[in-house]
């Protein structure tokens, strides 16, 4: 058999461009010093089902505490944008959390239109059926990256008001000036008195930070090292996920969690659809997420700077995890 006959054949076209796409990231990323991959690429069928057992760790108190300051502060939130008819959220995974506001919303009489924007088509399926069942929705799935679908949002006239959800700290993915452009491109996809709803975590200890990356079950290395099954599968890669430790960094000058695939020694991986032939030294790693940490008044000041303007700010302190309403201006 040939490299490229162990490439599986894409179904549809639009598989075949999601595949073509995630070649050349991989082509090219893994040629970077110090070699890295986008983390997008984590949420496979697969990644996406270990993301939700994360979620139930005890170390990992994100969802725990987000859940908490929704289901406390939901109506307070809607309170905060009359007239509201359509919600996006930006990478909704289970959809569990927007069935939060959402059934905080029932008592109004305005359906709401719902678009969900994530890269993974499980998490799409897992949260249209958990949001369908929360309330009077119509809902509209965007199998796209945020910043795409998010333009094909704005695109479609909406009635009323609109409200972007941006949760479980997925703002923390981006470098920082990665972020402030985001915040100033969901700022124009939005019209003045729309809202951004966003969740963040906090800096808090070292020893918390890297339990709740690094947990002792090993979720999170596999979540980390199922990156690599996923190009093997995907993109006829030979990497051997046994000769990869998972690794999490918290970098404090940058303010961010890294986690890492380092190699456990010298080998030489291929990938045929990305024509890649690489070697990796024993202790090389390929850098798969940063997750930064902010400070509550860091949050509202990039904000502020992208054109939006304080409406509420609620932090749960001792999960140190900030929800941070704005409206646009
Ligand atoms: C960390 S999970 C958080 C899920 C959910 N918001 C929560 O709080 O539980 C990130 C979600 O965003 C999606 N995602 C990650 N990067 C993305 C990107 N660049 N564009 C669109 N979706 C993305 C993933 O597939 C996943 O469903």
């Amino acid at each position: 058999m040939s490299d490229v006959d162990a490439v599986p054949s894409p179904r549809t076209h639009q598989e075949a461009a999601s595949i073509a796409r995630f070649a050349n990231d991989v082509q090219y990323y893994l040629k970077l010093q110090p070699r890295q991959l986008p983390s997008r690429y984590l949420y496979d069928a697969l990644g996406s089902a270990l993301f939700d057992a994360i979620c139930l760790l005890p170390w990992y108190q994100i969802t725990r505490a987000e859940m908490q300051l929704l289901a406390a502060h939901g109506r307070s939130i809607l309170a905060h944008i009359p007239h509201l008819t359509t919600i996006v959220e930006l990478g909704p995974g289970s959809g569990q959390k927007l069935a939060t506001l959402v059934r905080a919303h029932r008592q109004r009489s305005l359906r709401l239109d719902l678009h969900l924007v994530d890269v993974s088509p499980s998490a799409l399926a897992l949260s249209s059926r958990t949001l369908s069942a929360a309330g009077d929705v119509r809902i509209v799935t965007h199998e796209a990256s945020y910043e795409v679908g998010l333009a094909e949002v704005a695109r479609e006239a909406h009635a009323g008001r609109t409200l972007v959800v941006l949760l479980g700290s997925n703002i923390g993915n981006f470098d920082l000036p990665g972020a402030h452009a985001f915040m100033r491109g969901i700022r124009s996809a939005l019209a003045s008195g729309d809202g951004l709803l966003i969740g963040a975590d906090l800096v808090k200890s070292e020893r918390e930070l890297l339990l709740a990356y690094d947990d002792p079950l090993g979720v999170t290395a596999a979540f980390n090292r199922n990156l690599l099954l996923r190009i093997d599968r995907e993109l006829g890669g030979d990497f051997d996920v046994t000769a990869f430790a998972h690794q999490a960094v918290w970098n404090e000058t940058e303010s961010r969690v890294e986690m890492h695939l380092v190699s456990l020694r010298r080998q030489r991986v291929r990938v045929a659809a990305a024509e890649l032939d690489i070697v990796m030294e024993e202790g090389e790693s390929i850098w798969t997420e940063s997750s930064y940490k902010y400070q509550p008044a860091d949050l509202v000041v990039m904000l502020e700077g992208a054109g939006f303007k304080l409406a509420e700010q609620w932090i749960d302190s001792q999960a140190a995890f900030a929800l941070t309403l704005v409206e646009a201006v």
